[in-house]
């Protein structure tokens, strides 16, 4: 087993030293940016935290699929908020904003052929089936992203299907990530499939505390602005939980609030005041924050199956990290 100080001094030197293409620097820069302005790095994290479960040193095997797990999660960050319509993240103008709407695209195109080349260092032996599954959550977390533009102008989105949808955004890349450290450093099927409902179960756990942290979190430590999911229209569990928790009255007010305009500032406050109101007479921070902690126990209870002692604890640490987090 590798102990966390190695896997933070891993981080760093792995992310300290990550080079793009120089030219054109249009193209590039971005990039640069992207990994530049930081972020948790909880994927290439998780990925080097299960593979020291079986491993004593890190080599790179592991460090280069675990940078392509990061440089393709900066890659849909940057389609992400033009999607989104987001000006701020990591506390940073995005992507767009700095540069433009063709930049976002073509540097976010080059930064998923670069994730793509990063995860061709992945050993021989098990090369075929961390591509596979690298390929497959590629193409999910993209079907995530449509479900999610498509619930925009939708009111009927059940709890359900908004959790299909998390899962297929933000769930699969954890859950390949953290499958990923286990293939590669020689764990048997059945851990590797227990550490991928591990992965995908704290994923959910973790974009449902993004969505509480869009409402409830505080702007100079999240990184993006409070209150950018309502002003935005966008669907997250609070207002799925919402609709669903209301009686007719309450249902009624709520479509009101959602339905204000957000050309000023003062309309963007006022529609969020009114939604948040909602949101606290229905007590749905509470239900959240219960929520959150359940699908954490779920992760653990996978965990388990894999894996016990000391190991066990590692993982329960980088969980209950993801539970608490304020950014
Ligand atoms: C943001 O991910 C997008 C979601 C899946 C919620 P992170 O919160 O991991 O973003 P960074 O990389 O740390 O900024
Ligand atoms: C992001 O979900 C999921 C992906 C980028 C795949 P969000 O849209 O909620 O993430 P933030 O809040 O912009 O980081
Ligand atoms: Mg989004
Ligand atoms: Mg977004
Ligand atoms: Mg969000």
């Amino acid at each position: 087993m590798i102990p966390e100080a190695k896997i933070d001094e891993a981080l760093a030197a792995l992310f300290g030293q990550l080079e793009f293409t120089a030219q054109p620097a249009g193209l590039y820069d971005p990039l640069r940016y992207m990994i530049a302005i930081g972020g948790k790095r909880l994927r290439p994290r998780l990925a080097l935290l299960t593979y020291s479960l079986y491993q004593d040193v890190f080599t790179d095997a592991i460090l280069q699929p675990a940078a392509a797990l990061e440089v393709f999660h900066n890659y849909t960050l940057i389609h992400d908020d033009v999607m989104d319509r987001s000006d701020l993240r990591r506390g940073v103008p995005t992507v767009w904003k700095k540069w433009d709407l063709n930049t976002a695209i073509l540097s976010g195109d080059a930064m998923f052929v670069d994730s793509f080349r990063r995860m061709s260092a992945l050993p021989q032996q098990v090369m075929r089936e961390g591509l596979e599954m690298f390929c497959n959550t590629a193409a999910q977390v993209m079907e995530g992203q449509q479900y999610d533009m498509e619930f925009e102008t939708r009111g009927d989105v059940t709890r359900a299907q908004y959790m299909e949808m998390i899962g297929l955004k933000t769930g699969v890349l954890l859950a390949c990530a953290s499958k990923l450290g286990a293939l590669v450093g020689g764990a048997s099927q059945h851990d590797c499939d227990s550490l991928y409902e591990y992965g995908y179960n704290l994923g959910l756990a973790f974009q449902v505390t993004d969505d509480y942290l869009d409402e409830y979190g505080d702007e100079q430590v999240f990184g993006k602005p409070i209150g950018g999911d309502i002003v935005n229209g966008k669907q997250n569990w609070l207002a799925v939980h919402a609709r669903e928790k209301a009686d007719p009255a309450q249902r009624e007010a709520l479509e009101r609030a959602f339905a204000l305009p957000v050309d000023t500032p003062e309309q963007r406050k006022a529609k969020i005041d009114a939604v948040m109101a909602l949101y606290a007479a229905l007590g749905i921070e509470e239900d959240a924050k219960y929520e959150i902690l359940r699908l954490n126990e779920k992760a653990l209870e996978f965990a388990s199956a894999a894996c016990s002692g000391i190991r066990l604890e590692s993982l329960r640490r980088f969980a209950e990290k993801l539970v608490g987090r304020s950014r």
